[in-house]
């Protein structure tokens, strides 16, 4: 059995080993394909793999049809918004994502943003502290619980918004539950985003909620880009230049916005939430774990095409 480990942003050497090792433990093989350039690349690697372990790498229909033998495609990390859903179960290939194992990274990301923009992109200027100050996170999954667990550190007033979460689980960790979108927006200072990037995500963050802010607004976004309307936060920030946006990865209009608003807005070059040895262990081994023990045991826990 062939595992293919893809990646066009690869993970740490550290967990390469890793994965290696389980992998051939397994007896299995191996096969890596890092920082591809191509789409061919790609196309021809999956070619005879049972197995692939992917991070952002966009696997389509393309993709799936050009990996003749391919039973399952691990997603080393949360979001699965890379991955073609409706043809990979057509083609009878499962896909599974790895929940939790990457989130402190990002979680702390967060963090690091968040300072970076109330100290003015350290640019010599004072700024202020985030203590006592108030934070809602938008959607308290696996990164929201652990932006929470660090916010509290920082002794903020810690709110969340989660249709899909029960209140008492919201409660459990000491933050107060929300029950609507315009109150989370407009009663916290900093808003961060975790919602993951679907139909009904997609651009549902814009000028309406952003404009809610309370004075000095700072929007974090570890997400995903496509969950904000970027022509309606321009627009918000526009109107309000006490608001910042920082962001792991780059807009679309990233340009245009660096111009309009200058250090009122960051964005990392690459997405760099996940992007630790830690992360890049937790999440690489998992996936590697998870493909062993699906194509040795049938163990297919994790699926997200059913
Ligand atoms: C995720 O969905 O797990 C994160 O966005 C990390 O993505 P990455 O593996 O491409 O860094």
């Amino acid at each position: 059995m062939k595992v293919l480990v893809a990646t066009e942003k690869p993970f740490a050497a550290v967990a390469v080993n890793g994965i290696r090792e389980v992998i051939e433990e397994a007896g299995y093989e191996l096969v890596l394909l890092e920082k591809y350039a191509a789409k061919q690349e790609l196309l021809d690697a999956v070619a005879d793999a049972d197995a692939i372990i992917i991070r952002s790498d966009i696997v389509d229909k393309e993709v799936l049809d050009a990996a003749k033998n391919l039973k399952i495609v691990v997603r080393a990390g949360a979001g699965y918004d890379n991955i073609d859903l409706e043809a990979s179960k057509a083609n009878g290939v499962v896909a599974q994502n790895t929940p939790g194992q990457n989130s402190n990274a990002v979680a702390e990301l967060v963090f690091g943003m968040t300072i970076m923009a109330v100290r003015n992109m350290y640019n010599g200027t004072s700024g202020t502290e985030v203590k006592g100050k108030t934070l809602g996170i938008h959607a308290f999954g696996q990164v929201g619980r652990n932006v929470a667990r660090i916010a509290k550190g920082f002794e903020m007033e810690v709110s969340a918004l989660d249709p899909y979460c029960p209140d008492e689980a919201i409660s459990a960790a000491g933050v107060t539950p929300i029950h609507s979108v315009e109150e989370l927006y407009s009663k916290n200072q900093f808003v961060s985003l975790h919602i993951p990037a679907t139909a009904e995500t997609k651009k549902s963050v814009g000028y309406d909620l952003v404009k809610l802010m309370p004075k000095n607004g700072v929007l974090i976004n570890t997400a995903r880009k496509e969950v904000i309307d970027e022509e309606g936060l321009a627009k918000a920030m526009e109107e309000r230049p006490d608001i910042k946006y920082v962001a792991d990865i780059k807009p679309d209009s990233a340009e245009e916005l660096k111009a309009k608003f200058g250090d009122r807005v960051f964005f990392t070059p690459k997405k760099m939430g996940a992007q630790t040895a830690e992360a890049n262990i937790n999440a690489g081994i998992a996936a590697a774990q998870q493909v062993v023990a699906f194509l040795r045991d049938g163990i297919n826990k994790y699926q997200v095409n059913k």
